[in-house]
């Protein structure tokens, strides 16, 4: 087993919008090293404004994009070495949550017809009765049952049990890391910390990593081991949550974190950045200096290079904020 679960090094994605010749390139990620261990389960929370990057530097991880520089490396096999990579087993490693169950799940098929699928063609189980327990095991560790979903449509649901649900799909292949992308947005408010709840216990009981992608403060403030925060696809904080949180080190960060944190709350409301323009996105100094209040000449002319505070924190940025209050 390799020491690091995940590693993304020095990842960029470069779209290109517009047309071929009057077209601009938009750097949605860039040159984002991040890591997971695997010794500790852990959640990892990415974070920031729309727009930062954040499902693009996932879908990277999940290998439907591809990154235009640098390296994704899963347990010691990196995505572009093709001997060492194995995609039926990516498919058995990393399992994706998306924003709304509604869209994973089709109106016209019962819902347990895609656990089924999905432990049997993934080779989980040999025959029917093999997968009837393992759904019923995976259904079960969701706080539901086979007993309960067989049968039913997707809308016999509401937004939090049919999330549930594709969790327990996911749970089917003992994946190492999930990575969920908005899993709670489109869920009721009174449903969202009873998914993140479930994060944790799956955390510790079945040791599995989690990339949470959230808009929303209060529940990453209360689910995450980790935060990266993004900017304009930069990666400008990482670090322990609470730590980032309570003493946020970056000028952006401090910004979002001083919106108040209730469930359901989104920094984007919270902090009512500006839309964004292309041209930041291609900004070769500090993407944020334009609109930072301790922003000097330097931030203006030179991109910062990520600077470690401590064993596991990281600041890309001249002038950080716990600088100040030492
Ligand atoms: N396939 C694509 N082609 C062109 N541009 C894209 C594509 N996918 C994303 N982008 C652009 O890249 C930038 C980052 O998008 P991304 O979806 O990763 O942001 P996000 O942080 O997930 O935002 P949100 O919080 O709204 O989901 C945005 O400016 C977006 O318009
Ligand atoms: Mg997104």
């Amino acid at each position: 087993m390799a020491e690091k679960l995940l590693e993304i090094k020095g990842v960029s994605k470069i779209f290109r919008v517009g047309g071929m010749i009057r077209g601009k390139k938009l750097v949605a990620v860039d040159d984002v090293t991040l890591s997971i261990d695997n010794d500790k389960p852990v959640i990892l929370s990415i974070v920031g404004e729309s727009g930062c990057g954040k499902s693009t530097l996932c879908k990277m991880v999940l290998r439907l994009h591809n990154p235009d520089m640098g390296e994704i490396i899963l347990d010691g096999k990196s995505f572009a070495d093709k001997k060492s990579y194995d995609p039926h087993q990516f498919k058995l490693d990393v399992q994706p949550i998306f924003q709304n169950p509604y869209e994973s799940f089709s109106s016209r098929k019962t819902v347990d017809t895609y656990l089924y699928n999905t432990a049997l063609r993934l080779g989980i189980a040999k025959n029917r009765s093999e997968a009837d327990k393992v759904v019923d095991e995976v259904l079960k560790s969701v706080g539901m049952s086979l007993q309960v979903v067989k049968g039913k449509y997707p809308t016999q649901f509401s937004g939090g049990e049919l999330q549930r649900v594709s969790i327990a799909r996911a749970l089917i292949t003992r994946p190492k890391l999930i990575i969920a992308d908005e899993p709670v947005a489109a869920i009721d408010a009174s449903m969202k910390m009873n998914i993140v709840n479930l994060f944790k216990e799956l955390r510790d009981k079945y040791k599995i990593s989690f990339i949470y992608i959230t808009h929303d403060l209060s529940t990453a403030y209360y689910v995450s081991d980790y935060i990266a925060t993004l900017y304009r696809g930069c990666l400008i904080e990482y670090g322990p949550a609470k730590e980032i949180m309570d003493n946020p080190a970056h000028p952006y960060t401090d910004l979002l974190m001083n919106s108040v944190p209730r469930v359901g709350d989104k920094w984007k409301d919270a902090t009512a950045m500006p839309d964004m323009e292309g041209k930041e996105y291609a900004i070769q100094y500090c993407k944020f200096a334009p609109r930072c209040p301790y922003a000097t000449d330097k931030c203006r002319q030179e991109r910062p290079e990520p600077t470690q505070m401590g064993n596991e924190r990281m600041v890309l940025c001249y002038h950080p904020l716990t600088e100040k209050k030492a």
